[in-house]
């Protein structure tokens, strides 16, 4: 694992305990029953690997209707508050890095979904875990990413930029420790070019705080 991306995942294993206050902000209310409402319908029926699942904020409502769900982070820290929550019987967790789907080698998906995972992926290493994910979905499998928009940045700016173009923000624990964390956001003319030949009837959804990109894999 790289720094950045080292960093990162210590700053939200740092964060666990307190990560779902942002889930509460009064301003991101609509959108977030929104989109909780409209995940469940993209995965009906389905074996669905989740990324980077944190805290498990979409997890009950993704695998509402799903066959099968896989929910996965790095952190066990992140795990263990996802693992205490009422969920549907077809949730199964794994410690998983998802720069190496190694450990889930043989496991077949349909399909997979990542909350607020795509921004802190470098950008030179984006194409490169997308076609790595896809890899491990069946044809026809159906991909959901969603994201913050950038309204994120109104509490949160943009503290410098790097040469590959990956934006990064200064973000503070309750401790008082300031961890720079890289947080990119894409358009949607972005996003869906970076998708690769695989990608068909890619849609994306501008909610005010968040985007949403769910599209199927030839
Ligand atoms: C912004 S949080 C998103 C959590 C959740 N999906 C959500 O939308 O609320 C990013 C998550 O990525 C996890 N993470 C960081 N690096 C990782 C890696 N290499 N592999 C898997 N998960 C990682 C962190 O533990 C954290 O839970």
């Amino acid at each position: 694992m790289s720094d950045i991306t080292r960093d990162m995942a210590d700053y939200y294993r740092q964060r666990a305990a307190y990560y779902e206050r942002v889930y509460f902000k009064p301003e991101r209310q609509e959108d977030l029953r929104a989109m909780e409402a409209w995940l469940p319908t993209q995965f009906t029926g389905r074996r669905v690997l989740e990324v980077a699942c944190g805290t498990g904020w979409w997890t009950p409502h993704g695998a509402r209707d799903a066959a099968q769900w896989l929910a996965t982070d790095l952190n066990p820290e992140t795990l263990a508050v996802a693992r205490r929550k009422a969920l549907p019987a077809c949730v199964q967790f794994a410690e998983l890095d998802a720069y190496s789907f190694a450990q889930i080698e043989g496991q077949r998906f349909d399909a997979a979904f990542a909350g607020c995972w795509w921004s802190h992926v470098p950008l030179a290493r984006l194409g490169g875990w997308l076609q790595a994910l896809h890899a491990r979905l069946e044809p026809g499998a159906q991909v959901v990413f969603l994201d913050n928009s950038h309204v994120q940045l109104s509490s949160t700016p943009i503290s410098r930029t790097d040469a590959d173009g990956n934006t990064y923000q200064n973000r503070t624990l309750d401790d008082g420790s300031v961890h720079e964390v890289l947080k990119n956001f894409p358009t949607a003319e972005d996003a869906i070019a970076r998708l690769g030949p695989r990608a068909r009837d890619a849609q994306w959804i501008a909610h005010t705080h968040y985007w949403v990109l769910a599209y199927t894999l030839a």
